[in-house]
């Protein structure tokens, strides 16, 4: 079966700021990524997903753009990128440019002028209303709390912004403003890079005066257009997230006579820590069957009619090991080893977060003063005034903030991790004597090299990509199992999604098969039985 090069990919998002810092002034840059460049050719990948670089006031770590045609100095230069981009493509991997075009920050020159007055031309390029009875226009909320309106008095208007009130959201309805984002996306795939990462993209269709955000009646058509404009002309590969989508949206996006997008970032495993209907913060036990229930919905609901990515971590979310695994020194590495052999053998583009491949867990803070993210800090004031237990608002933020992706990758037993020599932006995890790239590479049993095999099996094996997939029924809802299968073979993957050790019963005997990866030293010899997080995938001709 003829497959597009993504679909057997494997993409790496680095998170610049975090990454390694090449000068010293405790920011992560462009400089410091080619350094890494051998390390991570040396895992296999083949994409590099950047979060933003471009010019930022930084209100939000770069998704507040003030200007997307230039490289935010503490990144470097346009050069430096050029650099990167020819150095990432002698090793084979491509460079995907994070796209955040709902919003972009007040400190766009676009925004500047539209502030002047209401008959300068970039005025328009914005959403502006009239005030309502005095207040906003409606109640429509931001998404990292409070409303979604600011008023600016000189022109008795107020804007819209879904995020920060530093990130005003652009208007969609103009052509003047699509043209200039289309030509923007032009200079960047006339540089050749491989693709773009659509930040937030489902609101662009967005209809505020019916407080409509996400899947807007329009948004299918704009994307249409975009592609047809911009990438659509390339050889590359594009990601949406998109926070709303359910298996029928994401085939909208992602099937493939409807030139919109190659694939989503669809958030419904990443929501079943939460209360129903709630906010992130409202945390509640994962049940790991329903996980395994909602995964399999998504592979069997868009085979062949569209494509999904894979994935555990995001520079939004907090650490998996931490999160469903368990990250104390016991069940660290296996734990990190069970969760990316569930997800590896999946069909869909898998993405590995920087750091993910060294078992990296989450940062816990004591006091709100540790805190540089801006969502967990409007959360923690929002809640504090609604009478919040400041320990509840603490522990919500070590369980879901953003920061625990942020903090620095973890190179060495150097100062700061190797990371910088100087004092880095947001501290280094003390854990970083033991858990870091180097202690990893010596090491053949550790969790890089898991990662690093399943990246060579997914090229190695036609069938992760295109079979198909079903449940294995295990009699024990802690043991999660799923076949792989095509005409010519066909792979079984089991896990103890547990810190216990489980019996199970499958149908199929499995001890004949061959070993393709196990997570524990000997072969898994009693075939009904699993210890904690114990984890396999075996594979047989058919
Ligand atoms: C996306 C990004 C997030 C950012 C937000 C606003 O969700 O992943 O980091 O804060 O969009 O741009
Ligand atoms: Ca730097």
């Amino acid at each position: 079966m003829s497959s597009k090069w993504w679909q057997k990919a494997v993409i790496y998002q680095i998170y610049p700021r975090s990454f390694q810092d090449s000068n010293n002034d405790g920011i992560g840059d462009l400089q410091g990524i080619i350094q890494r460049l051998d390390y991570l050719a040396f895992l296999g990948v083949d994409a590099l997903w950047l979060s933003p670089v471009y010019s930022s006031p930084n209100d939000d770590n770069g998704y507040d753009i003030s200007d997307y045609q230039a490289i935010g100095p503490e990144y470097g230069t346009m050069a430096d990128m050029d650099c990167l981009i020819k150095e990432a493509e002698s090793r084979k991997i491509k460079i995907i440019m994070d796209l955040v075009v709902n919003h972009t920050s007040d400190e766009h020159i676009w925004f500047q002028e539209a502030l002047k007055s209401k008959d300068n031309p970039y005025h328009d390029f914005y959403v502006w209303r009239k005030p309502v009875a005095g207040g906003p226009p409606n109640g429509l909320k931001s998404n990292f709390g409070g409303s979604s309106w600011t008023y600016v008095p000189h022109l008795d208007e107020y804007y819209l912004h879904l995020h920060s009130k530093k990130q005003p959201d652009l208007n969609w309805e103009n052509p003047k403003m699509k043209q200039a984002i289309w030509d923007m996306m032009n200079f960047w795939l006339e540089k050749g890079i491989g693709g773009f990462r659509l930040d937030v993209i489902d609101l662009i269709g967005k209809e505020p005066d019916h407080e409509i955000t996400q899947n807007g009646p329009k948004l299918h058509d704009l994307l249409q257009e975009m592609n047809h404009k911009t990438f659509g002309n390339y050889d590359v590969v594009t990601v949406g997230e998109t926070w709303g989508a359910t298996p029928e949206i994401a085939e909208l996006y992602s099937s493939p006579d409807r030139d919109e997008l190659s694939m989503v970032f669809q958030f419904e495993h990443i929501n079943l820590d939460k209360q129903p209907g709630k906010r992130k913060w409202d945390l509640k036990e994962l049940n790991p069957y329903e996980l395994h229930e909602v995964f399999s919905k998504w592979q069997i609901k868009l085979d062949q009619k569209g494509w999904n990515s894979l994935f555990w971590n995001n520079h939004d979310l907090p650490r998996i090991i931490s999160r469903w695994g368990d990250d104390s020194d016991e069940y660290r590495e296996i734990s990190g080893k069970m969760l990316a052999i569930y997800l590896h053998f999946m069909k869909g583009t898998p993405y590995i977060y920087q750091g993910e491949e060294l078992g990296m867990i989450n940062y816990p803070v004591k006091e709100i003063q540790e805190v540089d993210d801006l969502e967990s800090i409007q959360m923690y004031n929002e809640r504090l005034k609604q009478g919040y237990p400041i320990d509840d608002l603490i522990t919500s933020i070590n369980a879901k903030g953003r920061d625990n992706a942020r903090h620095p990758m973890q190179w060495d037993t150097q100062l700061n991790a190797g990371f910088s020599a100087e004092k880095p932006w947001l501290p280094v995890h003390s854990n970083y004597r033991t858990v870091n790239a180097a202690a990893a590479l010596a090491d053949e049993n550790s969790l890089f090299y898991t990662y690093k095999q399943l990246i060579t099996l997914r090229k190695q094996f036609d069938v992760i990509t295109n079979g198909e997939y079903q449940i294995v029924e295990t009699n024990n809802p802690l043991v999660l199992a799923y076949q792989r299968f095509d005409d010519e073979e066909e792979l079984t993957v089991v896990v103890n999604f547990s810190k216990t050790v489980q019996k199970y019963k499958v149908a199929q005997t499995l001890a004949e098969h061959e070993i393709l990866i196990h997570n524990c030293p000997e072969r898994p010899e009693q075939w009904h039985q699993l210890a904690p997080y114990e984890a396999y995938a075996v594979r047989r001709s058919n």
